[in-house]
């Protein structure tokens, strides 16, 4: 159909770039969560290696989801490749240091859309992008979690097998100040 109005999206050239830029950026965090699942499975950490199985999904999910929205919306979404996943750690915390970094670096790429959004005054953008806002603060509380973890039981043994344990355990609950909430 020749439908140009059928064609045409209201997303910017600019605005289709960056959502495809994130599209990637999701793709690449579930592909790291799958290796460090693989990594932590081998390792006999079988809690933490569910977690980002799970962890895997959710980005994955993310993907989709901001796919779709450019497909909604008309405009030209691109399939991501993935390429140069670290499947190397050197302990335990060492995953969940990648993992934090990662995290941030997701929400400091999704500001970076609501930047964008607001100085195109794209507001179905704008208000699309807000539920990932509000999901990156509960990955970075996680992930912030897990690392403090280490810090208060320290690495022995002992310790790490209590890490694992635990790491099924951390809960974000809203924008009360968070807590762990025990199963
Ligand atoms: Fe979808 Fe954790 O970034």
């Amino acid at each position: 159909m020749g439908n140009t109005r059928r064609n045409s999206t209201p997303l910017s050239l600019e605005m289709v770039k960056v959502l495809n830029q994130q599209v990637a950026l999701e793709a690449l965090s579930s592909a790291k969560y799958l290796a460090a699942a693989a990594w932590c499975g081998s390792m006999g950490y079988d809690n933490s290696s569910e977690f980002f199985f799970k962890q895997a999904e959710e980005e994955r999910m993310h993907m989709l989801k901001i796919f779709r929205y450019i497909c909604d919306l008309g405009g030209k979404a691109i399939s991501p490749s993935v390429a140069d996943v670290n499947v190397e750690f050197n302990s335990l915390r060492d995953v969940f240091e990648f993992t934090l970094d990662s995290e941030i670096m997701v929400s400091e790429s999704i500001n970076g859309i609501v930047k964008q959004a607001r100085i195109e005054n794209d507001y179905p953008t704008e208000n699309f992008i807000q539920w990932f806002v509000e999901e990156q603060i509960e990955e970075e509380f996680v992930a912030r979690r897990a690392v403090e973890l280490f810090d208060l039981m320290g690495e022995d043994k002992l310790a790490i097998f209590m890490i694992d344990e635990r790491i099924p355990k951390i809960a974000f609950s809203g924008h009360n100040g968070g807590e762990e909430t025990g199963a």
